[in-house]
C-alpha cells in the first residue's frame, strides 16, 4: 500500500484512493477498502451510515396487465418484498396505465406490501391522493407507500403530510434532471425517497449513471439529521454491479426492477441475484 502523508495532522490517506482525475476529493468507496482508514467500512458508516435492508420491489409495467392479480401472487412467490404499481396519466409522461381501482383488485391475490408511484398531473394528484393513499394499504390496513413527483407538487409539504394523515407511507421521487435540493426540506416528513435512475414512462430504458452522486448526497443528508429514510432506485436497475451495485454502494437500499426482473425465467432466481449484488455493493457478504 503506498502511503502519502499530508501536512494536516499527519493523517494517512492510502493513495489508492486518490483517482488522478478527482484529486480534489479522495473517492472512498465501501469496496476499495485497502486497509485505508477513511475507506474502511466503519469510517464510511460514520459518513453514509449503516447499510439498511436490501429491498426488492418489482414494477408491474412489464406484467400481463390482463392477468395483473396471478401476475402479483407470482411475484410474492418470487420472494419479492413489496410491488410497485405505476400510475400514468398520460399526462405528466406520455404513457397510461391504470387508476385505483386496478391496485385495488389486486390486492385480493397478494398479501405483499405495496407502493403506488403517481406520475401523474398536479390536478390528478390534488384530487385523487386520498384513494390511492387508501388502496395502497396492506391487507389490514397497514400504511402502502404512496409516492408523489416533486416536479407535480406546488405544494410538497402539504402533499406528503395528507399521505401521513390518511395513514400512508409518503414518499417523493425525482425525475432525473431534479436537484436533490428540491427535496431537502422535506426529509424529515418521508420515509422513502425515490431517485429516478430513467425519466419515467417507459420500463426497459437505459440506467443514467449519473444519478448515483445525487444518491450520495441524499444519503449524507439523511445519516446527518440521523433521519430513518429508505433511498429508492427506479430504472433500469438490472443485477449488474454498473446498476444495482453503484446505487448500493453509494447508498440505497430498495430497487425497483422492472425488465431486470421478469427476463427471468425463475423469478425466484432474479430476486437472488439482484440481493446479492445489492449486498455487494454495501460491502457485506452476499448472505448477509
Ligand atoms: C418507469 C417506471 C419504472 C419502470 C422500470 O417510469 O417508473 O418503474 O417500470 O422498468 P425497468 O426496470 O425495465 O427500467
Amino acid at each position: 500500500m503506498k502511503l502519502l502523508l499530508v501536512s494536516f495532522g499527519l493523517t494517512l490517506i492510502s493513495v489508492e484512493c486518490f483517482k488522478p482525475t478527482t484529486f480534489a476529493a479522495p473517492r472512498h468507496s465501501r469496496s476499495c477498502c485497502s486497509g485505508c482508514p477513511i475507506c474502511c467500512p466503519t469510517t464510511l458508516a460514520a459518513v453514509y451510515g449503516e447499510p439498511r435492508p436490501v429491498q426488492i420491489i418489482p414494477s408491474v409495467l412489464p406484467a400481463d396487465f390482463g392477468k395483473l392479480g396471478a401476475d402479483c401472487k407470482a411475484l410474492e412467490d418470487a420472494g419479492c418484498d413489496r410491488i410497485q404499481f405505476d400510475v400514468m396519466d398520460g399526462n405528466f409522461v406520455p404513457n397510461l396505465t391504470f387508476g385505483p381501482d386496478t391496485i385495488r383488485w389486486c390486492r385480493q391475490y397478494t398479501t405483499l406490501p405495496f407502493e403506488t408511484q403517481l406520475m401523474v398531473s398536479e390536478k390528478c394528484t390534488d384530487a385523487m391522493l386520498p384513494q390511492f393513499t387508501e388502496v395502497t394499504k396492506g391487507p389490514n390496513g397497514e400504511p402502502g407507500v404512496v409516492i408523489v413527483h416533486v416536479e407535480a407538487c406546488t405544494h410538497l409539504h402539504r402533499a406528503l403530510s395528507s399521505i401521513r394523515a390518511a395513514g400512508g407511507s409518503p414518499s417523493v421521487a425525482l425525475n432525473p434532471h431534479t436537484p436533490p435540493e428540491m427535496i431537502e426540506n422535506v426529509l424529515d416528513l418521508v420515509d422513502h425517497v425515490l431517485v429516478m435512475t430513467v425519466n419515467p414512462g417507459f420500463g426497459g430504458q437505459a440506467y443514467i449513471p449519473t444519478m448515483t452522486d445525487k444518491i450520495r448526497k441524499i444519503r449524507k443528508w439523511i445519516v446527518d439529521r440521523n433521519l430513518d429514510v429508505d433511498i429508492e432506485v427506479d430504472g433500469g436497475i438490472k443485477a449488474t454491479k454498473e446498476t444495482i451495485g453503484a446505487c448500493a454502494e453509494a447508498g440505497a437500499n430498495c430497487f425497483i426492477a422492472g425488465s431486470g426482473l421478469f427476463a427471468y425465467d425463475d423469478m425466484a432466481q432474479g430476486v437472488k441475484e439482484l440481493t446479492a449484488l445489492a449486498k455487494e455493493g454495501q460491502g457485506l457478504p452476499a448472505n448477509a
